[in-house]
């Protein structure tokens, strides 16, 4: 019984911190029946290091063959094998090591989406860190500042290789916080290109047109299943994370009218929660929602369901709703809930006295040889000109989607604020570092800059769009330290 020491040190210690503290709460008790999430749950990663504050793990790409539905395996990439990779968890303040080697036939390194992490451990080759090359390994050692769910994927051909199937979630958690809820899943949607036999897509598949879309896979996945299941207790709260972790797909969820309670999403908790019957996910965002499933009337019962999603044009023709998961109520009587606590989180709103304005036009533009470009201001990455930026500064930008098609923006390392027209905080107030910028239309986005100079991406998470062009850098000095000038290659 290998499992029963960790329980029973988790145990102890919860009395321990009980009779220290002298609270009552030990935290809520799960409401779901045994083995409720089995068909679902998120393999975990092992943490090899005893000291609590030390997170340490090992983490190896390569290829492995996985069942993404009954019946289908695919030879993916994988990260430990699995799809997704293992589910990092940790506490906010911990400190994280990861032991990762890279036993794919190309070079490859892990970018931890979101985490406020030094340069060096961004992930990104050229200005962190060269390419972890195939047989070779890569030590990612760092604190995670925030709490929050995150994820991590590849930044190198990063559209081939995240849509061959790598990526996984952190999540990182804060053992202050009272959401009062206990039964938890953490979801990583995706989706994969395979054909009948298996095999994986060519990644440049429908050559330019395929870029300038951003390629969607023909198998949607939760947690890298098709067709998964969920038991659920009718009338008892369930809070889930979730992270769109595609390379293009945007994902809008419906669970037969269930409300979906948000209360945080890419940096943590909100400033309040906000309810909804929909969920939008771009590319790359995360959502934590608190969600209570009820018997559905419908005859398929109660799914949670995609609806396809307007990002531009060509993206709902003829596109089907994608089933993503059954949920079957469980045979016990219904639980009466408590009204549920409003989780609330005090945000201070960036201030945007002496802000430095910042444009940045999403452009696309056909070249003179047929072949497309995306670009900031017309310029693609391969000759953009950094965006620079000082410690401590504050920018404004005011970015303009000049094409037809949605992008998912994401800025590498700090998270910003959405302010509307006036410059006024959107509220409730929330960290992103993933939004979607909708086609032909203008964010406004206030970033402030910390003291972790180099060179920051920023780019568009569709990622056959960043590889099209739509990407480019902060150059972030500090007193004394200049950044080199960042290396454009390929990614
Ligand atoms: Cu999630 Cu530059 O990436
Ligand atoms: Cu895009």
């Amino acid at each position: 019984m290998p499992s029963t020491t960790p329980r029973l040190a988790t145990l102890l210690c919860l009395v321990g911190l009980t009779g220290a503290t002298g609270s009552a709460a030990a935290g809520p008790t799960s409401l779901q029946p045994a083995g409720w999430d089995a068909d679902i749950r998120l393999a975990e990663a092992t943490d090899l290091n005893p000291d609590p504050r030390i997170v340490e793990v090992n983490l190896d790409a390569r290829v492995a063959e996985v069942e993404i539905a009954p019946g289908l395996r695919v030879s993916s990439w994988t990260y430990n094998g699995g799809l997704p990779g293992p589910l990092i968890r940790a506490n906010v303040g911990d400190r994280l090591i990861v032991r990762f080697s890279n036993k794919l036939p190309k070079p490859t390194t892990v970018h931890w989406h979101g985490v406020r992490v030094p340069i060096e451990m961004d992930g990104v080759p050229g200005n962190s860190q060269p390419e972890v090359e195939t047989g070779q390994s890569f030590t990612y050692d760092f604190i995670v500042p925030d709490a929050g769910l995150f994820w991590y994927h590849p930044h190198v051909m990063s559209a081939a290789q995240v849509g061959f199937g790598l990526y996984g979630a952190l999540l990182v958690e804060d053992p202050e916080e009272r959401i009062g809820v206990a039964d938890q899943l953490v979801l990583v949607l995706s989706d994969i290109a395979v054909d009948d036999g298996g095999l994986l897509e060519d990644p440049e598949s429908g050559g330019p047109a395929g870029m300038v879309f951003g390629r969607e896979g023909n198998h949607v996945l939760v947690n890298g299943r098709e067709g998964s299941r969920l038991v659920a207790r009718n009338g008892a709260p369930q809070r889930w994370r979730i992270a769109n972790t595609s390379k293009s797909r945007h994902f809008q969820l419906e669970l037969d009218g269930i409300i979906f309670t948000t209360i945080g999403g890419d940096g943590g908790l909100q400033e309040y929660p906000e309810q909804r019957d929909r969920l939008v996910l771009a590319a790359g965002e995360r959502a934590d929602v608190i969600l209570t499933p009820r018997p559905s009337s419908s005859p398929g019962g109660l799914v949670l369901r995609s609806i396809p999603f307007d990002r531009g044009y060509g993206s709902t023709e003829y596109r089907d709703i994608s089933e993503l998961v059954a949920i079957e109520m469980a045979d016990l009587p219904p639980y009466a809930a408590p009204p549920l606590a409003r989780v609330a989180r005090h945000i201070e709103p960036l201030s945007q006295a002496g802000a430095t304005r910042v444009a940045i036009d999403l452009t696309l533009a056909q070249l003179r040889n047929g072949e497309f470009e995306y670009g900031f201001n017309g310029i693609p990455f391969s000759k953009e000109q950094p965006i620079e930026a000082r410690i401590g500064e504050t920018q404004l930008w005011t970015v303009t989607n000049k094409t037809k098609w949605s992008h998912p923006l994401h800025l590498h390392g700090f998270f910003f604020q959405v302010v509307d027209d006036h410059g006024d905080p959107v509220r409730p107030l929330a960290w992103k570092d993933t939004v979607n910028i909708p086609y032909e239309r203008t964010l406004r986005l206030l970033v402030r800059f910390d003291d972790r100079p180099g060179n920051w991406m920023v780019h568009c998470h569709i990622l056959d769009h960043a590889d099209g062009g739509l990407m480019g850098t902060v150059r972030l000095r500090g007193d004394g330290v200049e950044p080199a000038r960042p290396v454009h290659r390929h990614r």
